[in-house]
């Protein structure tokens, strides 16, 4: 099999270039900064990307590739931080410190350069970078220079050594994927006869191997990362996987038995635990978001630590832990506390588990695909992404049983007007919010002093930004109209037009 090696020197997008060279179906491996020149030799690969990364190259400490990768016999790019350490190592000199340059500039190309081949002089891309070459290594000549000077682009006489100060790997740099290809397809000679099916074998092996006669459990949600990841782990160990799903008492209408007809269907061995009388009466009288959210998290953990103890011995904990978590919850790191997400935090440490996150490399919609190949039913792989506190946080105040009911009747007919006007699906979110606020209203002849309702709908990639969409009137008129007349409790109907930021995608 042909492979690509991509060594991570610590950039947050370095994943993102594994992404783009399996979109391009090209195998890749992604191995830390020091992996040793024997273990990229055994790999045998058709070509080397070495990552962006956070150091400055002459720092002392600073991150540094084993020297021999640079001398073996197949052709590699490094791309920012991999470009500087490229030149260092090979005689030229960065400077530290002058000219940073963070955001999309533009650059032109000088001379022809394998890379650019009929690629316009002129590309807009994305620099992010305090450091830059200013000495190219002999043999060397730059291919492309920003308009302030700085060298953007460096390719060897060989034509098998290439640098770019910019990132390729994002769409914020014009024709990225294309220069991309162009180093796999034309320099590496990569075929690109690689796909998601083949990573579906390698994770099965290894999941085998890693688990080996070991017993797994997990916690289900109903959500798409979690169910794909159990159905992975499903197809590689079978019954050594057992599956549980919390019932908070939270979710939509008929969605719990929806979620577990959609199991069964899959052959998972799930147990449903029903412990919504214990939610229910644990939140009673509690409006606050953040503690809603805590008391869920803590009883959520006691219930499936609980259920998880009947099983008896247990070694592994599956997670659908996927590439976006992983990024925001390191970038998360000593900054201000938006809102705690739970989903099973804390529980690893507390059952004295192995964690298993075969998902942890892919991005969300790779997890979709994955989840069609192996044959987990749409109504999961195409799901809307469902908050784990679920709608203790649209159900703005207190949280009754009767509010529920009014918010899960509102959401269905949301849905289903969604659904009518082929919207849903093509939204990232949509749900209704029941606001603990009353207003007059009149119907027939009679005045009403009921609760408002909002509606949100949101696009988003990754649910970090997101813009509010433009659902047509008409679909706004009839859902309103349907609400305020089949709901009872509601009768007024308002739109969220926010986006994220300023707000969240949830209300609490
Ligand atoms: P916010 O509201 O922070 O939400 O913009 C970002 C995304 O995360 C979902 N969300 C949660 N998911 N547990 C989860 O698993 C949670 O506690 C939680 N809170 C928000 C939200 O629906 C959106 O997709």
């Amino acid at each position: 099999m042909e492979n690509i090696v991509i060594i991570d020197c610590g950039s947050q997008f370095t994943q993102l270039i594994a992404r783009r060279v399996r979109e391009m179906r090209i195998h890749s491996v992604v191995l830390p900064w020091d992996a040793p020149l024997g273990r990229v030799e055994e790999l045998a690969p058709r070509g080397i990307i070495v990552s962006g990364g956070p150091d400055s190259v002459n720092d002392s400490g600073a991150i540094a590739i084993d020297r021999g990768i640079l001398d073996m016999d197949v052709p590699i790019l490094g791309i920012c931080y991999g470009m500087q350490l490229m030149a260092k190592c090979l005689g030229g000199a960065v400077a530290s410190g002058e000219r940073p340059e963070y955001g999309v500039t533009a650059i032109g190309r000088r001379g022809n350069s394998a890379l650019f081949k009929d690629l316009p002089d002129e590309l807009e891309v994305l620099m992010s970078h305090g450091d830059r070459v200013v000495a190219l290594p002999s043999g060397f000549r730059a291919t492309a220079e920003t308009t302030h000077g700085v060298i953007a682009a460096m390719e060897d006489e060989s034509g098998r050594r290439f640098g770019l100060q910019f990132h390729p790997e994002v769409v914020h740099t014009q024709q990225g994927a294309r220069i991309l290809r162009q180093f796999l397809f034309a320099t590496c000679g990569c075929k690109g006869d690689w796909n998601l099916g083949d990573w579906v074998e390698d994770a099965v092996a290894e999941i085998r191997e890693k688990v080996g006669e070991g017993r797994v459990v997990c916690g289900l949600s109903g959500g798409v990362d979690s169910s794909v990841a159990a159905a992975l782990v499903h197809r590689a160990v079978g019954s050594q996987l057992e599956c549980i799903f919390v019932d908070h008492g939270l979710m939509r209408l008929n969605e719990a038995r929806q979620v577990m007809d959609s199991y069964s269907g899959m052959g998972l061995s799930v147990r449903h635990v029903d412990a919504s009388e214990l939610f229910l009466g644990k939140l009673a009288g509690v409006t606050d978001p953040e503690k809603k959210r805590r008391i869920i998290g803590g009883l959520f953990i006691e219930v499936f630590d609980a259920e998880a103890a009947k099983i008896g011995q247990v070694d592994w904990l599956l997670q659908g832990t996927i590439y976006p978590d992983v990024i925001e919850s390191g970038s998360k790191k000593g900054s201000v506390l938006i809102k705690s997400h739970h989903n099973v935090g804390g529980l690893p440490d507390k059952m004295k588990l192995r964690l298993l996150e075969p998902l942890r490399d892919l991005f969300k919609d790779e997890v979709r695909e994955l989840g069609r190949i192996i044959g987990v039913p749409d109504a999961i792989v195409d799901r809307q992404p469902f908050p784990g506190p679920g709608l203790a946080v649209r159900c703005l105040g207190d949280i009754t049983r009767a509010r529920l009911d009014t918010l899960r009747a509102a959401d269905a007919i949301f849905r289903e007007e969604l659904r009518k006007a082929g919207l849903y699906e093509k939204i990232w979110q949509s749900f209704c919010v029941l606001l603990p606020v009353r207003t007059v209203g009149v119907m027939g002849d009679g005045r009403t002093y009921n609760e408002v309702l909002a509606l949100r709908a949101v696009d988003s990639q990754d649910a970090m930004t997101a813009d509010w969409v433009r659902i047509p009137p008409e679909v706004l008129d009839v859902t309103a109209k349907r609400i305020c007349n089949e709901v009872r409790g509601i009768n007024r109907v308002v739109l969220d037009v926010t986006s994220k930021p300023p707000a969240t995608i949830e209300w609490e």
